[in-house]
Protein backbone atom coordinates (compact mmCIF):
# COMPACT_ATOMS: atom_id res chain seq x y z
CA UNK A 1 0.00 0.00 0.00
CA UNK A 2 1.32 3.77 -1.14
CA UNK A 3 1.81 5.06 2.30
CA UNK A 4 0.08 9.04 2.88
CA UNK A 5 0.36 11.33 5.58
CA UNK A 6 -3.53 10.48 6.35
CA UNK A 7 -2.76 7.26 6.58
CA UNK A 8 0.14 7.21 8.84
CA UNK A 9 -0.93 6.05 12.71
CA UNK A 10 1.87 7.03 14.82
CA UNK A 11 2.44 4.77 18.30
CA UNK A 12 -0.19 5.70 21.22
CA UNK A 13 0.61 7.59 23.80
CA UNK A 14 1.42 5.69 27.14
CA UNK A 15 -2.22 5.19 28.48
CA UNK A 16 -3.75 6.47 25.24
CA UNK A 17 -4.21 9.71 25.21
CA UNK A 18 -1.53 12.94 25.30
CA UNK A 19 -1.58 15.14 28.82
CA UNK A 20 -1.84 18.86 27.43
CA UNK A 21 -2.04 20.93 31.11
CA UNK A 22 -1.14 24.36 29.41
CA UNK A 23 -3.81 27.07 30.16
CA UNK A 24 -4.68 29.78 27.31
CA UNK A 25 -6.85 32.43 26.66
CA UNK A 26 -8.86 33.91 29.18
CA UNK A 27 -8.48 30.68 31.69
CA UNK A 28 -4.96 31.27 31.15
CA UNK A 29 -5.00 35.15 31.94
CA UNK A 30 -7.61 34.52 34.73
CA UNK A 31 -5.37 31.75 36.59
CA UNK A 32 -2.01 33.62 36.12
CA UNK A 33 -3.47 36.53 38.14
CA UNK A 34 -5.31 34.26 41.00
CA UNK A 35 -1.72 32.67 41.25
CA UNK A 36 0.07 35.83 42.50
CA UNK A 37 -2.45 35.68 45.89
CA UNK A 38 -2.14 32.31 46.64
CA UNK A 39 0.60 29.89 49.01
CA UNK A 40 4.13 29.83 46.85
CA UNK A 41 5.57 26.26 46.33
CA UNK A 42 9.61 26.55 45.69
CA UNK A 43 10.28 24.21 43.27
CA UNK A 44 14.17 22.74 42.08
CA UNK A 45 15.88 22.35 38.91
CA UNK A 46 14.24 18.96 38.70
CA UNK A 47 10.62 20.12 40.08
CA UNK A 48 10.74 23.03 36.97
CA UNK A 49 11.70 19.94 34.50
CA UNK A 50 9.06 18.02 35.23
CA UNK A 51 6.23 20.23 35.56
CA UNK A 52 7.50 21.20 31.62
CA UNK A 53 7.30 17.41 30.84
CA UNK A 54 3.79 16.71 32.65
CA UNK A 55 2.03 19.87 30.76
CA UNK A 56 3.32 19.24 27.41
CA UNK A 57 2.33 14.99 27.94
CA UNK A 58 5.88 13.84 27.94
CA UNK A 59 4.82 12.50 30.96
CA UNK A 60 1.28 11.11 29.58
CA UNK A 61 -0.19 9.58 31.11
CA UNK A 62 0.89 11.98 34.17
CA UNK A 63 -1.71 15.02 35.24
CA UNK A 64 0.48 16.04 38.41
CA UNK A 65 2.68 15.04 40.54
CA UNK A 66 2.18 11.56 41.98
CA UNK A 67 -0.20 11.05 44.85
CA UNK A 68 0.94 8.09 47.41
CA UNK A 69 -0.91 5.17 45.53
CA UNK A 70 1.11 5.64 42.41
CA UNK A 71 4.38 6.55 44.31
CA UNK A 72 4.30 3.44 46.22
CA UNK A 73 3.83 0.97 43.58
CA UNK A 74 6.29 2.80 41.35
CA UNK A 75 8.74 2.38 43.83
CA UNK A 76 8.25 -1.20 44.46
CA UNK A 77 6.36 -2.39 41.67
CA UNK A 78 7.63 0.10 38.66
CA UNK A 79 4.18 -0.03 37.80
CA UNK A 80 1.30 3.38 38.33
CA UNK A 81 -1.46 2.51 40.17
CA UNK A 82 -3.08 2.02 37.19
CA UNK A 83 -1.25 -0.76 36.06
CA UNK A 84 0.86 0.95 32.98
CA UNK A 85 4.31 0.56 33.24
CA UNK A 86 6.84 3.33 35.18
CA UNK A 87 9.57 3.08 37.21
CA UNK A 88 10.19 6.70 38.82
CA UNK A 89 8.53 8.82 41.28
CA UNK A 90 7.03 12.04 39.78
CA UNK A 91 7.29 14.15 42.95
CA UNK A 92 6.86 17.45 44.51
CA UNK A 93 9.20 17.38 47.68
CA UNK A 94 8.88 20.09 50.22
CA UNK A 95 9.55 20.53 53.72
CA UNK A 96 7.82 20.53 57.38
CA UNK A 97 7.03 24.01 57.64
CA UNK A 98 6.11 24.69 53.96
CA UNK A 99 4.00 21.47 54.19
CA UNK A 100 2.03 22.16 57.31
CA UNK A 101 0.61 25.61 56.01
CA UNK A 102 -0.82 23.81 53.18
CA UNK A 103 -4.27 22.01 53.11
CA UNK A 104 -5.33 19.36 51.26
CA UNK A 105 -8.03 20.54 48.86
CA UNK A 106 -6.05 23.57 48.35
CA UNK A 107 -4.71 25.37 44.70
CA UNK A 108 -0.98 26.57 45.43
CA UNK A 109 1.52 28.43 43.43
CA UNK A 110 4.58 26.60 41.86
CA UNK A 111 7.58 29.34 41.41
CA UNK A 112 10.20 28.68 39.92
CA UNK A 113 13.19 30.56 41.03
CA UNK A 114 14.64 33.54 38.71
CA UNK A 115 17.49 36.26 40.00
CA UNK A 116 15.61 38.02 37.17
CA UNK A 117 12.21 38.67 38.26
CA UNK A 118 11.18 41.64 40.28
CA UNK A 119 10.43 39.19 43.09
CA UNK A 120 13.19 36.66 42.64
CA UNK A 121 10.43 34.18 41.44
CA UNK A 122 8.75 33.35 38.40
CA UNK A 123 5.85 31.73 38.72
CA UNK A 124 4.32 28.94 36.37
CA UNK A 125 1.33 27.49 37.33
CA UNK A 126 -1.03 25.85 40.25
CA UNK A 127 -1.08 22.83 41.82
CA UNK A 128 -4.75 21.72 43.30
CA UNK A 129 -3.37 19.93 46.82
CA UNK A 130 -5.29 16.14 46.63
CA UNK A 131 -2.68 14.56 49.08
CA UNK A 132 0.32 15.25 51.34
CA UNK A 133 2.57 11.89 52.35
CA UNK A 134 5.78 11.57 53.98
CA UNK A 135 8.47 8.74 52.20
CA UNK A 136 10.86 6.89 53.32
CA UNK A 137 13.95 8.06 51.16
CA UNK A 138 16.12 4.88 52.24
CA UNK A 139 13.64 2.90 50.83
CA UNK A 140 13.36 5.36 47.15
CA UNK A 141 16.72 5.58 47.44
CA UNK A 142 17.42 1.41 47.42
CA UNK A 143 14.83 0.72 45.00
CA UNK A 144 14.68 3.24 42.11
CA UNK A 145 18.83 4.11 42.18
CA UNK A 146 19.91 0.23 43.53
CA UNK A 147 21.78 2.40 46.38
CA UNK A 148 21.40 4.37 49.93
CA UNK A 149 25.07 5.81 48.86
CA UNK A 150 24.75 9.54 48.80
CA UNK A 151 27.91 9.74 46.66
CA UNK A 152 25.19 8.71 43.65
CA UNK A 153 23.89 12.37 42.01
CA UNK A 154 20.65 10.95 42.35
CA UNK A 155 20.82 9.43 45.93
CA UNK A 156 22.27 12.96 47.17
CA UNK A 157 19.73 15.25 44.92
CA UNK A 158 16.73 12.56 47.18
CA UNK A 159 18.04 12.78 50.59
CA UNK A 160 18.59 16.89 50.07
CA UNK A 161 14.67 17.26 49.04
CA UNK A 162 11.73 18.03 51.80
CA UNK A 163 10.21 15.21 53.87
CA UNK A 164 6.54 15.67 52.36
CA UNK A 165 5.09 15.07 48.54
CA UNK A 166 2.53 17.25 47.65
CA UNK A 167 0.42 15.22 45.18
CA UNK A 168 -2.51 16.57 42.40
CA UNK A 169 -2.80 18.19 39.00
CA UNK A 170 -1.57 20.83 37.65
CA UNK A 171 -1.99 24.01 35.23
CA UNK A 172 0.60 26.04 33.78
CA UNK A 173 0.31 29.52 32.36
CA UNK A 174 3.88 30.53 32.11
CA UNK A 175 6.61 27.99 30.53
CA UNK A 176 10.03 27.39 32.81
CA UNK A 177 12.63 30.42 31.93
CA UNK A 178 15.48 28.06 30.34
CA UNK A 179 12.17 26.37 28.13
CA UNK A 180 11.52 30.24 26.44
CA UNK A 181 15.37 31.12 26.14
CA UNK A 182 17.10 28.10 25.26
CA UNK A 183 17.39 25.74 22.22
CA UNK A 184 14.14 27.42 21.04
CA UNK A 185 14.47 26.45 17.32
CA UNK A 186 15.12 23.12 18.43
CA UNK A 187 12.56 22.84 21.00
CA UNK A 188 9.34 20.62 19.67
CA UNK A 189 6.80 19.20 22.41
CA UNK A 190 5.10 15.68 22.00
CA UNK A 191 2.14 16.96 19.94
CA UNK A 192 4.71 18.85 17.53
CA UNK A 193 6.88 15.50 17.00
CA UNK A 194 3.93 13.72 16.24
CA UNK A 195 2.46 16.15 13.61
CA UNK A 196 6.22 17.04 12.18
CA UNK A 197 6.54 12.60 11.76
CA UNK A 198 3.33 12.43 10.08
CA UNK A 199 4.48 15.08 7.39
CA UNK A 200 7.55 13.45 6.97
CA UNK A 201 5.85 10.32 6.15
CA UNK A 202 7.75 8.67 9.06
CA UNK A 203 5.69 5.88 10.91
CA UNK A 204 8.34 4.07 12.62
CA UNK A 205 10.88 6.51 14.33
CA UNK A 206 13.50 5.88 16.46
CA UNK A 207 15.15 7.96 19.20
CA UNK A 208 18.05 8.48 20.92
CA UNK A 209 18.49 9.64 24.66
CA UNK A 210 21.99 11.20 25.48
CA UNK A 211 23.73 13.69 28.20
CA UNK A 212 26.68 13.42 26.53
CA UNK A 213 28.56 14.84 23.30
CA UNK A 214 28.18 13.01 20.47
CA UNK A 215 31.42 10.72 19.40
CA UNK A 216 31.55 7.45 16.93
CA UNK A 217 30.33 5.24 19.28
CA UNK A 218 26.60 7.49 19.21
CA UNK A 219 27.15 7.97 15.84
CA UNK A 220 27.05 4.20 14.63
CA UNK A 221 24.64 3.46 17.10
CA UNK A 222 22.04 6.01 15.51
CA UNK A 223 22.78 5.40 12.31
CA UNK A 224 22.54 1.27 12.25
CA UNK A 225 19.45 1.90 14.59
CA UNK A 226 18.15 4.21 11.65
CA UNK A 227 19.23 1.26 9.12
CA UNK A 228 15.65 -0.32 10.56
CA UNK A 229 12.89 2.44 10.91
CA UNK A 230 11.68 5.42 8.86
CA UNK A 231 13.55 8.23 11.33
CA UNK A 232 15.75 9.44 13.58
CA UNK A 233 15.09 11.51 16.43
CA UNK A 234 18.60 12.87 18.12
CA UNK A 235 17.56 14.03 21.40
CA UNK A 236 19.37 15.51 24.03
CA UNK A 237 18.70 16.08 27.38
CA UNK A 238 18.71 19.86 28.49
CA UNK A 239 17.43 19.48 31.87
CA UNK A 240 19.84 19.70 35.54
CA UNK A 241 22.67 17.27 34.96
CA UNK A 242 25.43 16.86 37.34
CA UNK A 243 27.98 19.37 38.03
CA UNK A 244 30.89 17.45 35.89
CA UNK A 245 28.69 16.78 32.86
CA UNK A 246 29.47 18.80 30.06
CA UNK A 247 27.22 21.67 29.49
CA UNK A 248 23.89 21.22 27.22
CA UNK A 249 24.73 24.22 25.18
CA UNK A 250 28.34 22.74 24.16
CA UNK A 251 26.49 19.21 23.84
CA UNK A 252 24.39 20.58 21.06
CA UNK A 253 26.83 22.38 19.38
CA UNK A 254 28.48 19.29 19.19
CA UNK A 255 25.80 18.28 17.40
CA UNK A 256 24.59 21.37 15.40
CA UNK A 257 28.59 21.14 13.86
CA UNK A 258 28.43 17.74 12.51
CA UNK A 259 24.45 17.31 11.69
CA UNK A 260 24.11 18.62 8.23
CA UNK A 261 27.49 17.52 7.21
CA UNK A 262 27.47 13.58 8.46
CA UNK A 263 23.89 13.15 8.79
CA UNK A 264 20.86 12.85 6.10
CA UNK A 265 18.95 15.86 6.99
CA UNK A 266 15.81 14.25 5.48
CA UNK A 267 15.82 11.51 8.16
CA UNK A 268 16.77 12.93 11.00
CA UNK A 269 15.13 15.67 13.19
CA UNK A 270 17.82 17.39 16.54
CA UNK A 271 15.21 17.88 19.08
CA UNK A 272 16.07 18.88 22.78
CA UNK A 273 14.70 16.58 25.41
CA UNK A 274 13.51 18.93 28.61
CA UNK A 275 13.75 16.36 31.49
CA UNK A 276 16.54 16.42 34.38
CA UNK A 277 19.04 13.60 34.55
CA UNK A 278 17.90 11.03 37.21
CA UNK A 279 20.90 8.93 36.85
CA UNK A 280 19.24 5.62 37.90
CA UNK A 281 20.57 3.97 34.85
CA UNK A 282 18.07 0.92 34.58
CA UNK A 283 14.50 2.29 35.58
CA UNK A 284 15.32 5.49 34.28
CA UNK A 285 15.77 3.64 30.39
CA UNK A 286 12.17 2.73 30.95
CA UNK A 287 11.46 6.13 31.91
CA UNK A 288 13.07 7.61 29.10
CA UNK A 289 11.67 5.16 26.59
CA UNK A 290 7.98 5.80 27.96
CA UNK A 291 8.48 9.47 27.77
CA UNK A 292 10.04 9.07 23.86
CA UNK A 293 6.92 7.07 23.15
CA UNK A 294 4.70 10.61 24.25
CA UNK A 295 7.15 11.91 21.47
CA UNK A 296 5.49 9.15 19.07
CA UNK A 297 9.29 7.11 18.42
CA UNK A 298 8.47 3.62 18.02
CA UNK A 299 11.75 2.24 19.07
CA UNK A 300 14.41 3.66 21.45
CA UNK A 301 17.88 2.99 21.42
CA UNK A 302 19.82 1.84 24.97
CA UNK A 303 23.47 0.64 24.21
CA UNK A 304 25.53 0.12 27.13
CA UNK A 305 25.42 1.47 30.91
CA UNK A 306 22.39 3.84 29.82
CA UNK A 307 21.67 7.25 32.86
CA UNK A 308 24.69 5.46 34.35
CA UNK A 309 27.15 7.13 36.71
CA UNK A 310 29.80 5.63 38.52
CA UNK A 311 30.11 1.98 38.77
CA UNK A 312 26.71 1.34 40.37
CA UNK A 313 25.18 -0.98 37.37
CA UNK A 314 26.27 -3.23 35.15
CA UNK A 315 26.91 -2.50 31.89
CA UNK A 316 23.90 -3.77 30.19
CA UNK A 317 21.17 -3.90 33.24
CA UNK A 318 19.36 -1.18 31.32
CA UNK A 319 18.76 -3.68 29.18
CA UNK A 320 17.40 -6.91 31.30
CA UNK A 321 15.10 -4.74 33.17
CA UNK A 322 13.05 -4.78 29.65
CA UNK A 323 12.54 -8.07 30.51
CA UNK A 324 10.49 -7.63 33.17
CA UNK A 325 7.74 -5.67 31.19
CA UNK A 326 5.10 -7.10 28.84
CA UNK A 327 6.13 -5.53 25.47
CA UNK A 328 2.89 -4.31 24.65
CA UNK A 329 2.19 -2.50 28.26
CA UNK A 330 5.01 -0.93 27.42
CA UNK A 331 4.46 0.15 23.80
CA UNK A 332 7.83 1.10 22.74
CA UNK A 333 10.43 -1.29 21.45
CA UNK A 334 14.00 -1.29 22.61
CA UNK A 335 17.01 -1.73 20.26
CA UNK A 336 19.46 -3.02 22.36
CA UNK A 337 23.17 -2.00 21.91
CA UNK A 338 26.47 -3.41 23.10
CA UNK A 339 29.74 -1.55 23.94
CA UNK A 340 30.75 0.45 20.58
CA UNK A 341 34.10 1.62 19.78
CA UNK A 342 36.32 2.22 17.01
CA UNK A 343 39.08 -0.86 16.23
CA UNK A 344 41.66 0.21 14.06
CA UNK A 345 42.65 -2.84 12.04
CA UNK A 346 38.73 -3.02 10.73
CA UNK A 347 39.02 1.01 10.50
CA UNK A 348 35.50 0.84 11.95
CA UNK A 349 33.32 1.56 15.09
CA UNK A 350 32.74 -1.94 15.65
CA UNK A 351 31.35 -3.89 19.26
CA UNK A 352 32.69 -7.26 20.80
CA UNK A 353 30.45 -8.55 18.73
CA UNK A 354 31.13 -7.90 15.26
CA UNK A 355 34.84 -7.15 15.47
CA UNK A 356 37.47 -10.49 15.87
CA UNK A 357 40.54 -8.24 17.33
CA UNK A 358 41.39 -7.91 20.48
CA UNK A 359 41.80 -5.09 22.87
CA UNK A 360 45.22 -4.44 21.54
CA UNK A 361 43.49 -2.76 18.08
CA UNK A 362 40.55 -1.04 19.81
CA UNK A 363 40.13 2.82 20.98
CA UNK A 364 38.61 3.29 24.75
CA UNK A 365 38.23 7.02 26.31
CA UNK A 366 36.39 6.84 29.49
CA UNK A 367 34.59 10.50 30.17
CA UNK A 368 37.29 11.61 32.31
CA UNK A 369 40.11 11.56 30.36
CA UNK A 370 37.76 13.18 27.60
CA UNK A 371 37.24 16.24 30.45
CA UNK A 372 40.66 16.06 30.79
CA UNK A 373 42.07 16.23 27.94
CA UNK A 374 39.57 19.09 26.98
CA UNK A 375 40.56 21.23 29.58
CA UNK A 376 44.07 20.88 28.33
CA UNK A 377 42.78 21.83 25.15
CA UNK A 378 43.75 18.71 23.59
CA UNK A 379 41.90 17.48 20.48
CA UNK A 380 40.50 14.24 21.19
CA UNK A 381 41.47 11.98 19.00
CA UNK A 382 39.82 11.45 15.20
CA UNK A 383 38.72 7.19 16.21
CA UNK A 384 36.93 8.96 19.21
CA UNK A 385 35.09 11.81 18.01
CA UNK A 386 34.75 13.75 14.76
CA UNK A 387 37.31 16.89 14.34
CA UNK A 388 34.76 18.98 13.82
CA UNK A 389 33.26 18.08 17.06
CA UNK A 390 36.17 18.14 18.88
CA UNK A 391 36.69 21.32 17.82
CA UNK A 392 33.53 22.78 19.09
CA UNK A 393 34.38 20.93 22.48
CA UNK A 394 37.49 22.59 22.68
CA UNK A 395 36.17 26.02 22.40
CA UNK A 396 32.86 25.29 24.42
CA UNK A 397 34.65 24.03 27.09
CA UNK A 398 37.47 26.83 27.32
CA UNK A 399 34.16 29.10 27.18
CA UNK A 400 32.44 27.66 30.12
CA UNK A 401 35.79 27.59 32.23
CA UNK A 402 36.54 31.24 31.45
CA UNK A 403 33.10 32.18 33.06
S1 LIG B 1 23.05 8.64 29.01
O1 LIG B 1 23.12 8.96 30.44
O2 LIG B 1 22.21 9.57 28.27
O3 LIG B 1 22.69 7.21 28.79
P1 LIG B 1 25.22 8.93 27.06
O4 LIG B 1 24.90 10.23 26.46
O5 LIG B 1 26.66 8.61 27.22
O6 LIG B 1 24.58 8.84 28.52
O7 LIG B 1 24.57 7.74 26.25
C1 LIG B 1 23.53 7.89 25.35
C2 LIG B 1 23.10 6.53 24.81
O8 LIG B 1 24.19 5.92 24.12
C3 LIG B 1 22.71 5.51 25.89
O9 LIG B 1 21.73 4.64 25.36
C4 LIG B 1 23.99 4.76 26.14
O10 LIG B 1 23.74 3.49 26.63
C5 LIG B 1 24.58 4.71 24.75
N1 LIG B 1 26.05 4.67 24.68
C6 LIG B 1 26.92 5.63 25.07
N2 LIG B 1 28.20 5.29 24.79
C7 LIG B 1 28.14 4.08 24.18
C8 LIG B 1 29.10 3.18 23.62
N3 LIG B 1 30.39 3.47 23.60
N4 LIG B 1 28.65 2.03 23.11
C9 LIG B 1 27.34 1.71 23.10
N5 LIG B 1 26.38 2.50 23.60
C10 LIG B 1 26.76 3.67 24.13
Amino acid sequence: MVQTANSIRLIAPHGGTLVNRLLEGELRDVMRERARSLTRVPLSPLNTADIECIATGVYSPLTGFMGQADYQRVVHDMHLDNGLPWTVPVTLAVHDDLAERIAIGETVTLAEPDPDAPDGERLLGVLTVSEKFRYDKQVEAQKVYGTTDDAHPGVARLYRQGDVCLAGDIWIFDRPKEVISTFGDIRLTPAETRRLFVERGWRRVVAFQTRNPIHRAHEYIQKTALEIVDGLMLHPLVGETKSDDIPAEVRIASYQAILATYYPLDRVLLNVFPAAMRYAGPREAIFHAIARKNYGCSHFIVGRDHAGVGNYYGSYDAHYIFDEFDPQALGITPLFFEHAFYCRRCEAVVTAKTCPHGRDSWVFLSGTQVREMLARGEMLPPEFTRPEVSRVLMEGMKRVNGR
